[in-house]
């Protein structure tokens, strides 16, 4: 089973740039499960920058693989995530100017909060990730909280401007998964990955899923969605479980 989620956020953020209905992301995600994918992610922002509501009801609709909705841990975003009912919610934090998310939730200090936010999409059967720092006290905390999946946030590996910096990175991340799945958090791996850098993860095992949107979307303007999901397809199939 291939272990490839596609974000496809910013299909709708062509789309933003002259408010029509085209590029459509329902129809990229549709691509995006033909090709190969395991899932497909969305982030419905609080300033809707690019995913719009009707969006993410009409990807729950039509999809045949599994619907992941990042989003903040704010009342609004519950209540439309329970109606949706997404395969699963990865909390996120945001911030308004930010390009693109910068950083891992901080749940230090908020075990309580969030374990609380949570509880509602237990009780409808919806599993629960938090979307963190490779950084031993975040996943301790998110242990506490109960989420289901932590997605250990790659960004600062993906962003490392010289090779120390990398491999320092790298080892944070690998450490991080080793003591998620001590503690028994399940683990995906997501932001900045590219078609190069992911190459870094082909020795290890027990990560479930990669969340992948900006290197896929950016070389299917190029190839098209469909080769370039099944191009990062055919790299994580060659991943151990
Ligand atoms: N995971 C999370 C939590 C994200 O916010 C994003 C970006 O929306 C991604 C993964 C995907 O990152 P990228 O677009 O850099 O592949």
């Amino acid at each position: 089973m291939p272990k490839l989620c596609v974000n496809v956020d910013h299909v709708a953020t062509l789309r933003q740039a002259r408010l029509g209905l085209e590029p459509d992301p329902l129809t990229a995600a549709q691509i995006a499960e033909l090709a190969g994918a395991r899932g497909i992610i969305v982030h419905l922002r609080e300033d809707r920058r690019h995913i719009q509501d009707q969006d993410v009801y009409n990807l729950k609709k039509h999809l045949k693989t599994h619907l992941h909705l990042e989003m903040a841990a704010t009342p609004e975003m519950q209540k439309i995530a329970l109606d949706v009912k997404p395969h699963m919610i990865c909390l996120v934090p945001e911030k308004r100017q930010e390009l693109t998310t910068e950083g891992g939730l901080n749940c230090r200090g908020e075990e309580k909060r969030l374990s609380a936010y949570l509880t509602p999409f237990k009780q409808a059967n919806i599993l629960t990730s938090l979307f963190i720092d490779a950084d031993p006290e975040q996943i301790h905390a998110a242990q506490q909280i109960g989420a289901d999946f932590i997605e250990i946030h790659t960004g600062h590996y993906a962003d490392a401007s010289n090779h120390l910096e990398l491999e320092q990175e790298l080892k944070k991340i690998i450490s991080a998964i080793d003591l998620a799945k001590s503690l028994g958090l399940k683990v995906n791996l997501g932001h900045g990955l590219n078609y190069h850098n992911i190459q870094a993860f082909k020795n290890v095992s027990g990560i479930q899923e990669y969340s992948i949107g900006h290197s896929i979307i950016a070389r299917s303007i190029y190839v098209g969605i469909f080769k370039a999901v099944e191009q990062m397809v055919h790299i994580i199939d060659q991943f151990p479980d």
